[in-house]
């Protein structure tokens, strides 16, 4: 597999809550691969958690610093690479992750990813009065464009190892 992958990253792409970053991390063991998050990147390199980048400096800012941080991620040694739930709404980014890499969309219905995001409370976009109505209408907008990536995977209640397993059996 790692043969035929070449110097090609592995992108979970979803939205928050799919277990992208969980997900990420075991794939990574079990193929012996690096991982890097993509959102951990952007703070390490604001030096700013992500809430404090969309209260100080805004969304778009904070979305310049994801395609660059992407963009290097592609760049360097081969890796799994866990996005955050937007990058992949940029075409720039579908285009350098096309380019770099095979892209796999972890996909989850609502409950799942509610029950997920309810035990982080660092997410900007949904300090809303109705956070669920905010992710339906997330689900929306992105879903046909998630759909773009050359893997799904059902992300369900389950224990990560085993989406996990999915994934490598899938790409
Ligand atoms: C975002 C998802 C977050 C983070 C930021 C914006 C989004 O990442 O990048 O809060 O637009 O969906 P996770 O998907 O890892 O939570």
């Amino acid at each position: 597999l790692l043969r035929l992958l070449g110097p090609r990253a592995i992108v979970l792409v979803g939205l928050m809550g799919a277990g992208k970053t969980s997900v990420g991390k075991r794939i990574a063991v079990k193929l012996g691969l690096a991982f890097a998050d993509a959102d951990a990147e952007i703070e390490r390199a604001a030096q700013q958690t992500i809430p404090e980048i969309f209260a100080t400096h805004g969304e778009a800012y904070f979305r310049d610093g994801e395609r660059r941080v992407i963009r290097r991620l592609l760049d360097g040694h081969p890796k799994v690479i866990a996005t955050g739930g937007g990058a992949f709404m940029s075409e720039e980014t579908r285009i350098a992750i096309a380019e770099g890499g095979v892209s796999v969309w972890l996909r989850a219905e609502l409950p799942v990813l509610m029950a997920r995001v309810r035990r982080r409370s660092n997410r900007p976009l949904l300090q809303t009065d109705d956070p669920e109505a905010t992710m339906k209408r997330l689900m929306d907008e992105r879903y046909p464009v998630y759909a773009q990536a050359d893997v799904t995977i059902e992300s369900r209640e389950i224990a990560h190892d085993l989406v996990a397993d999915q994934v490598i059996a899938g790409i």
